[in-house]
């Protein structure tokens, strides 16, 4: 949730920085900005819109060996130009970027900044003049950037230019992720390793309540409490052409037909090359500890929790409940005597999941992150890690980490049991294969598309069972992607309720790939068929029946979600381009969720 980058080197950092904010796009995409260093002044441009509403502003050549930039996705004040980021001081000495979210700073304005004319409706705005402010008083940038920071309640991400210290960028992080990139002539702090992957593979994590003084050439870190930090870099794993769209109109459907592959990655990275599975045994005597597991989630990672839940209850014995993160705080469960905390995020960012880790961590409850990010916060701050492997997802929707956490949680399922002797390792082979098949007619789903769902103000998803939580998904990637009112229902609960919103022409998708659910769904798609709904059947070799419009192939039927998911998402991706729809950068939205 909004992208930060920052460089200070010896070439021009213009294109740097806006190259690193087309990466970074997918976490906010309502405004942009930069400011530059160059000639004694610091130059700033920032438009509402995107990056490329951005560049279409900027003085060509646009100079300077210092500069920050930033994505917005709007938490306080409206997306405008305004309110855009980066925010200056009044003097102008002091010019910065955020992301993340300022609790007190009413509180912070009202006591520091009476005199200080704020013009924009930015929490942001509040530190930067603060710093200013203090820095009046006689305080060095150092001193009042430390005192501010330690005034700030929420969470910060920040880079900030001193107009009369060009040699300088300071840096300071809470909560929200950032990260230093060490180049060979030069030192950027970005949001996230994508953004500057092309000029060094070398970063340096950032830890809460740290603050860093970069130059050109080193980066010195330090508590907000004054110790000095030495950490060691990692590389980032990251390949360039990991995030290029190829010859791909939309990162989506790319992600969509990476699917069979990140199943294969899976294989390769959890069996022992014989066939067996091969999980961390660390994470695995975890698990098994528990007397119950908690899986918390947001979005698509909580749907694919819902499937989760049935691996560990059906395959592996273990009672699990499945929490949307920020409810959790309201609802917290009566807990067991060895409860295990399991934190599924494609990211490994998002605020409220980690919100839940924190609290949990502190009464000492066991925490395993599944995830596709290495090093995120939240697989740093958990006991144990497991990897999605699914390389980056750039879309907003998401679409293969969905995929890739079912796998993940169904071959952890099985680790579980006693013998682990079994054809989990073959079955999701086969998988991989038939989803090549259905991603091979993709173009199938265009027609469908247009057919069921382009007219239609909503629409609605059915299933049973598995089926049902796959629904949720497909209707969540229809909603978020086409903007058609989506819902996804259990079969049997319909008629209590929403059937009085169906209409003649109301499309009804209807999921069906369990054959002990299939009569019931039939059913329950008779309900609606007979007020005018337009079902459309996707069933399995094993449950079709004739007249189906689309029959997917078959798989052990708790493995069907990986599968069924694909015609939902492709369905999603064509309504969603039929409409002229941004298919990757679905209005108001934003991939990484840093704020509660
Ligand atoms: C955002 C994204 C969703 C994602 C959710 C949880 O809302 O738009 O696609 O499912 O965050 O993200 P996470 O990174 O924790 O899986």
């Amino acid at each position: 949730m909004c992208g930060i980058t920052g460089y200070i080197g010896r070439e021009n950092c213009t294109e740097h920085l806006l190259k690193g904010l087309t990466r970074l796009e997918y976490r906010g995409y309502d405004s942009a900005g930069i400011s530059v260093y160059g000639n004694g002044s610091v130059r700033t441009f920032k438009q509402k819109g995107r990056i490329d509403d951005l560049k279409a502003l900027l003085p060509s050549p646009l100079y300077g060996n210092l500069g920050i930039g930033h994505t917005r996705w709007a938490t306080h004040g409206e997306p405008n130009q305004k309110n855009a980021h980066p925010h200056s001081s009044s003097s102008g000495r002091y010019t910065l970027v955020h992301n993340g979210v300022i609790e007190n700073y009413e509180e912070l304005q009202s006591k520091w900044l009476q005199n200080a004319p704020l013009t924009s409706s930015t929490d942001t705005e509040v530190i930067v003049q603060m710093i200013e402010t203090l820095s009046l008083t006689g305080l060095s940038t150092k001193e009042a950037f430390i005192f501010t920071l330690s005034e700030l309640k929420g969470s910060y991400a920040i880079a900030m230019i001193d107009r009369d210290a060009p040699d300088e960028l300071w840096v300071a992080k809470n909560k929200s992720p950032l990260l230093i990139g060490l180049g060979d002539t030069f030192m950027s702090v970005v949001s996230d390793a994508i953004a500057s992957i092309h000029a060094t593979n070398q970063y340096i994590e950032l830890k809460d309540e740290e603050i860093v003084r970069l130059t050109s050439s080193s980066a010195s870190i330090e508590t907000l409490q004054g110790e000095e930090i030495k950490r060691k870099p990692f590389k980032a794993s990251i390949d360039d052409s990991d995030i290029e769209k190829g010859p791909y109109m939309h990162y989506m459907l790319k992600e969509i037909d990476e699917q069979p592959a990140v199943i294969r990655s899976l294989i390769s990275h959890y069996s022992d090359g014989k066939g067996e599975i091969d999980i961390s045994s660390s994470a695995k005597e975890c698990l098994l500890k528990a007397d119950r597991i908690h899986i918390v989630a947001c979005g698509t990672s909580y749907h694919a929790g819902l499937v989760g839940k049935e691996y560990l209850e059906k395959i592996a014995g273990i009672p699990t409940e499945v929490h949307i993160a920020s409810e959790f705080v309201y609802n917290t469960p009566l807990l067991g005597s060895h409860p295990v905390f399991l934190y599924l995020s494609q990211s490994g960012e998002t605020a409220d999941s980690r919100a839940v880790l924190v609290e949990m961590k502190k009464l000492g409850y066991p925490s395993i992150t599944i995830t596709n990010a290495k090093g995120s916060t939240l697989s740093r701050e958990s006991d144990h890690t497991l990897l999605l492997h699914a390389g980056p997802e750039i879309a907003v929707a998401s679409t293969k980490a969905y995929t890739a956490q079912i796998a993940v949680l169904y071959l952890v399922a099985k680790s579980l049991m006693k013998t682990t002797r079994d054809s989990s390792i073959k079955d999701l082979s086969r998988v991989a294969q038939s989803m090549e098949a259905i991603i091979d007619h993709k173009e199938n789903y265009q027609a469908l598309a247009k057919h069921y769902l382009l007219e239609s103000r909503n629409a609605f998803f059915i299933g049973r069972a598995m089926d049902y939580h796959v629904c949720l998904e497909g209707a969540l990637k229809l909603k978020e992607i086409s903007y058609i009112q989506s819902e996804g229902f259990a079969g049997g609960e319909l008629k209590h309720g929403t059937i009085a919103l169906i209409e003649e022409g109301t499309p009804v998708i209807a999921l069906t790939t369990q054959t002990g659910t299939d009569p019931n769904i039939r059913n329950n798609a008779k309900e609606v068929l007979s007020r005018g709904a337009h079902v459309l059947f996707i069933s399995t070799e094993n449950t079709k029946k004739e007249g189906d419009q689309n029959v997917i192939p078959s798989c052990p039927e708790l493995l069907s979600p990986l599968l069924s998911v694909i015609p939902l998402q492709l369905l999603a991706y064509y309504a969603a381009l039929e409409k002229g729809c941004d298919v990757d950068k679905p209005r108001n939205l934003a991939k990484s969720v840093t704020v509660e």
